[in-house]
């Protein structure tokens, strides 16, 4: 292997280790894991293997920094290897229908790299992804649904979580969400930038859709004052 293979090899199994020491967390964990298990994580697609910058580096830098939970120290480590020979992007909404209604703030700043996907830095599968994910600060990932069922592992110290009408709640680094296909889900990200390992098991290439609530304008109204 490569500097580069053996870098994203060591994130790719620390988040396996991870999420096998806390697979009875939340439903879906074994699920991800199983679908890992069955693939040849070795080697790694020779494509994509510049590093990149984006608009967003020195809010990526700040998550990356902000990792100090010792339980994360395996993933911190190796996702700070590997950062440079993964391929950040930002979604501009291209997993919505033209003109979903977003909001300025995941549109304004929002990244994600694959280690396991269809165009993945590191693994190819046709239908799961493993990624990390990353939204700026301040921000309201407004509710939205997708048929992939997700899992979630936070790697920022505090988001705040909605699960269909259900009343927010903040989630600590470390933490599981699992949502199930079509579960209506959103996200607030605080003062500091919110990142995660997620996972999308099946159905990939399903668009996402955004459920309108009533609420958004006070929420991101709030973050933006807090
Ligand atoms: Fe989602």
């Amino acid at each position: 292997m490569t500097k580069r293979e053996q870098r994203l090899h060591a994130l790719t199994q620390a988040i396996i280790a991870y999420l096998e020491a806390h697979s009875d967390a939340v439903d879906g964990v074994d699920n991800v894991l199983k679908t890992l298990s069955h693939m040849k994580l070795t080697g790694t697609q020779p494509r994509d293997t510049r590093p990149r910058a984006t608009r967003h580096d020195a809010v990526l830098q700040c998550a990356l920094d902000n990792m100090t939970s010792p339980a994360l120290q395996g993933i911190s480590h190796s996702l700070n290897a590997a950062r440079n020979d993964l391929v950040w992007r930002e979604d501009e909404a291209q997993f919505y229908p033209p003109g979903a209604d977003l909001g300025d703030g995941y549109r304004q700043c929002n990244l994600h790299a694959l280690l396991v996907g269809p165009d993945a830095a590191a693994f190819h599968h046709a239908d799961f992804c493993l990624g990390v994910f990353m939204l700026g600060p301040r921000t309201l990932y407004r509710d939205h649904r997708h048929a992939a069922p997700e899992l979630y592992l936070n790697l920022s110290a505090r988001s705040g979580w909605r699960f269909d009408t259900r009343a927010w709640q903040d989630y600590p680094a470390g933490s599981l969400i699992w949502n199930p296909s079509n579960a209506p889900h959103a996200t607030r990200v605080y003062d500091e930038p919110f990142l995660s390992v997620f996972a999308w098991l099946n159905d990939i290439s399903t668009p996402c859709q955004v459920i309108p609530r009533d609420d958004w304008a006070e929420i991101e109204l709030a973050l933006a004052n807090a």
